[in-house]
């Protein structure tokens, strides 16, 4: 886990966006380390098993050297389960229930299945996510769906409506929110577009 850490860290660091490097330096932050058992997850063995098996890249090889210390679980947010259940998992490295404890950043890895749409939804912490397997694509605000594959940052500021969708393949992400970080400062707001995550 401290690998994983530590390899995200440097990656982040070695970014020229400040949001990057904002999110280095608080993940250096030196935090006590409790125990949380790990909790499999049948959506991310199965649709992980491949690029698991052959990582490409230092943030993948971390990931999977981690990934059996994870405790992953369904997205907690009210109503996203609707659409997300059974079809993408995430954790939380460093947050408020993390194996590190924070206050103010939460880290972890978050992946969707294929043929999957996570509707807009938009928080008060400001989020990166590095895509490190697959690909997906990402509406943020009026932008419509763009493409991001493995080694691409995706910034989402404050309150910026988002939406994710994924194609052929699973998308496998490291997240950073920092700021407000919690849950009850998030809103799903799905409302305008249709099952496929596409405008009516
Ligand atoms: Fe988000």
């Amino acid at each position: 886990m401290q690998r994983l850490m530590e390899t995200t860290a440097a990656w982040l660091a070695a970014r020229p966006e400040e949001a990057c490097q904002r999110a280095a330096a608080a993940m250096r932050v030196e935090r006590e380390q409790r125990t949380i058992e790990p909790v499999a997850s049948e959506t991310a063995s199965r649709d992980l098993a491949a690029m698991v098996a052959r990582p490409e890249g230092e943030l993948l090889e971390a990931f999977a050297a981690a990934m059996p210390s994870f405790a992953w679980r369904e997205p907690p947010q009210k109503d996203v389960g609707n659409y997300l259940v059974g079809r993408s998992a995430g954790n939380v490295i460093i947050g408020p229930e993390g194996m590190f404890p924070s206050q103010d950043l939460r880290f972890g890895a978050f992946m969707i299945s294929p043929h999957t749409v996570y509707p807009l939804h938009a928080h008060a912490a400001k989020e990166l996510y590095i895509v490190i397997g697959g690909s997906g694509r990402w509406w943020i605000a009026d932008t419509p769906y763009a493409p991001r594959g493995v080694g691409d940052v995706v910034h989402i500021p404050s309150w910026t409506p988002h939406a994710i969708r994924t194609g052929d393949e699973p998308v496998l992400t490291l997240w950073v929110w920092m700021g407000d970080v919690s849950f009850d400062a998030y809103r799903f707001e799905p409302a305008g577009f249709d099952a496929k995550g596409e405008p009516i």
